[in-house]
């Protein structure tokens, strides 16, 4: 078959994804034809040393940076057909985004942290859900702190309610535990695998951590813009 117009019919479906960018001397190529592809519920880690592309693949992944070429399928939907407005409603009903740095809104408390996404959705549940995902992660008794008032894992643990509140069916996760101690990165990775189980969440993790990636379904290992 023309691989072009191959059907495939994985939850996510990636075909020859290059990416470069323009710099002021040449063009970086930094993914350099990517092919994959995950069903529904799998948990797939992303292993690689430090500049391979793994931020870069979670960016397209998540929509929020474009291919400069190949196809990129996500539930049955091609991204690159999307304008910016489509890409933020995909967004907010597929995909759940946990990085390192928690990117927490300090004005907020961790309750109006929680609720956001679906306020933007105009869920009129939205307070009532975001405590009961903060309940799930152990938080119930730190609704109206603020950010700069809970600990890092607490923080991270926020960013995980955050993440899992609109119920997404793909959770993108980038050295979600890089900040904190190995303990606390435990504990919040346990919840992430717990939530992800719970609801059936498609899970792609980007990891230093060896003994991590091993308690994925399957590791991908991507060095210098490719897979090997
Ligand atoms: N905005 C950018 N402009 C130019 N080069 C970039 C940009 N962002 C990332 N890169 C380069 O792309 C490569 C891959 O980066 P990244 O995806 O962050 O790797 P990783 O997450 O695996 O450490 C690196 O060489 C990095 O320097
Ligand atoms: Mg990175």
């Amino acid at each position: 078959m023309d691989k072009g117009t191959q059907i495939d019919n994985s939850f996510i479906y990636l075909q020859d994804i290059r990416l470069s960018l323009r710099s002021e001397v040449e063009d970086v190529k930094i993914l350099k034809g990517i092919n994959f592809s995950a069903n529904k519920g799998e948990t797939i880690s992303v292993v690689g040393p430090s500049g391979a592309g793994k931020t870069s693949l979670m960016m397209l992944l998540g929509g929020l940076e474009k291919p400069t070429s190949g196809t990129i399928r996500i539930a049955e939907e091609d991204l690159q057909s999307m304008n910016e407005d489509d890409l933020t409603l995909f967004r907010q009903q597929h995909i759940g985004i946990v990085f390192q740095n928690f990117h927490l809104i300090p004005t907020m408390t961790a309750l109006e942290n929680v609720a956001v996404p679906l306020e933007f959705m105009h869920d009129k549940q939205a307070f009532t859900k975001a405590k009961q995902v903060l309940e799930q992660v152990g938080l119930s008794h730190r609704f109206s702190h603020y950010p700069s008032q809970l600990s890092g894992g607490e923080q991270q643990r926020v960013a995980l309610a955050r993440a899992f509140v609109t119920e997404p069916h793909l959770l993108l996760a980038d050295e979600p535990t890089g900040n904190l101690d190995v303990e606390t990165g435990n504990t919040v990775i346990d919840l992430l695998f717990d939530l992800a189980k719970d609801k059936g969440t498609t899970l792609i993790m980007v990891t230093h951590d060896n003994a991590l990636a091993k308690r994925c379904d399957r590791i991908v290992n991507i060095q210098d813009g490719i897979f090997v």
